[in-house]
């Protein structure tokens, strides 16, 4: 059986080094396997706080530590990985249908996520057990 894990990426971007200071920059469907609709922000997070815990039906989207770090978990019903995440110049490229949420947040950390579609609530498997049926079919 295909593991849906399997295509979870850590895609480098470009990095322009400068004295004046760096910059990485991402374009939709050339740096990332998708055409980006919408971007959020996760800030602020509380000390042991944990976000996102969900899955998507259809969105992709990429996930960037761009400043401080935090940990994405993944699971794809049957096994779990964690990606640490803590610079700008590179991010996870997370496809549709996978469990994932963000845990482990530094202090003052900026986590910014680029998604393939705008925001829908119908698109959000929020429950853990329903995520688990649709996966086993
Ligand atoms: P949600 O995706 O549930 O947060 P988490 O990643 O922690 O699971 O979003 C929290 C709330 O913010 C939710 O009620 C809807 C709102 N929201 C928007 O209105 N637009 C957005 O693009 C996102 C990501 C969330």
């Amino acid at each position: 059986m295909s593991n849906l894990l399997d295509n979870v990426r850590l895609i480098d971007l470009p990095k322009i080094l400068d004295e004046r200071g760096n910059l990485t920059f991402v374009e939709s469907e050339k740096h990332i396997p998708f055409k980006f609709e919408r971007t959020y922000m996760i800030y602020d997070v509380p000390g042991g706080e944990i976000r996102g815990g969900h899955a998507y039906k259809e969105l992709s989207e990429f996930i960037i530590a761009v400043s401080g770090s935090f940990d994405v978990v993944l699971d794809d019903g049957q096994e779990k990985r964690t990606y640490s995440l803590n610079r700008s110049y590179y991010g996870l490229y997370v496809p549709k249908m996978i469990w994932r949420s963000l845990e482990n947040f530094s202090t003052n950390s900026l986590c910014m996520i680029l998604a393939s579609q705008k925001y829908d609530e119908a698109d959000y498997i929020r429950d853990y057990q329903d995520f688990k049926n649709i996966i086993n079919g």
